[in-house]
């Protein structure tokens, strides 16, 4: 495939290396100093996003209008994501989002669904989120952070919302808490907790680089080619 990629910073040159290595070709590569275009998209395949929240919205829009299929990994847009789908299908055009492109996250999200389901069942257990990520990442909470949310929110019932900010008093029972570490290099990890009086479960994940997100980038960009419309990267890792 031809590939435009457009941010190119720690995923970009990650997506870039990969690529290269199964053979694709890298066609255009965007930043700050050579800022996107719709010219510059008309040799690719498909374009790859891993650029800002504030710019990718945008950068949709630019893609959507030169007809070509899309990948977006940028997370911190997803408010937007009915307009966005409108303007897609008004389009007649194809993109595919994930807050995670990792295959372990996806295996992931299942098993917090399933996890979710069982504690549902069990009002002793309540739930909590807690992610950790690098210094330089720009939103907080996690695109991953916020998909569990709201993951546990749909199979557990007696949580009604999600609360992100710092608890400055208790917190009430409908509310699940997800906190946000900032430190460090940490790629990232998520923890999904079910905590009672008793005992706590805990379940995993920690990224240990970028290679698996950049994988499953180029998974999901072989796959919008021959797709039409919005799709969340999900839809390809059904739950048992
Ligand atoms: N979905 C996933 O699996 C996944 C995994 C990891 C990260 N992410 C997300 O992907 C995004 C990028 O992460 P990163 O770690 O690669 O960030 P990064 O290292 O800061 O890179 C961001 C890139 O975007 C470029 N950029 C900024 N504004 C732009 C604009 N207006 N037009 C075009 N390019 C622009 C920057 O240009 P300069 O180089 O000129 O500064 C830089 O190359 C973030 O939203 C992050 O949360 C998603």
């Amino acid at each position: 495939m031809k590939i435009a990629l457009i941010g190119f910073g720690k995923m970009g040159k990650e997506v870039e290396s990969l690529a290269i290595s199964k053979t694709h070709e890298i066609v255009a590569k965007c930043h700050t100093s050579a800022l996107p275009t719709q010219e510059l998209f008309k040799d690719c395949d498909v374009v790859i996003d891993f650029s800002t929240p504030h710019s990718v919205v945008d950068h949709i829009r630019m893609v959507m209008s030169a007809k070509k299929p899309m990948v977006v990994g940028t997370t911190g847009w997803y408010d937007q994501l009915p307009q966005v789908r409108d303007f897609v299908d008004n389009q007649d055009g194809a993109l595919i989002y994930a807050s995670n492109f990792s295959v372990g996250v996806q295996m992931f999200y299942a098993l917090t669904a399933a996890a979710s389901k069982l504690a549902d069942k069990f009002p002793d257990y309540d739930a909590f989120i807690q992610e950790i990520h690098h210094v330089q990442k720009k939103d907080s909470p996690s695109g991953t952070a916020l998909t569990l949310g709201n993951i546990v929110l749909k199979h557990m019932k007696r949580k009604k919302k999600i609360m992100t900010d710092s608890i400055l008093g208790t917190i009430e029972s409908d509310s699940l808490h997800i906190a946000s570490t900032r430190s460090g290099s940490v790629p990232g990890t998520h923890i999904v907790g079910f905590d009672s009086a008793a005992d706590t479960i805990e379940l995993k994940h920690t990224a240990r680089n970028r290679a698996g997100f950049a994988a499953g980038a180029l998974h999901a960009a072989e796959w919008i080619v021959k797709h039409k419309g919005v799709h969340d990267f999900s839809e390809l890792f059904p739950a048992p």
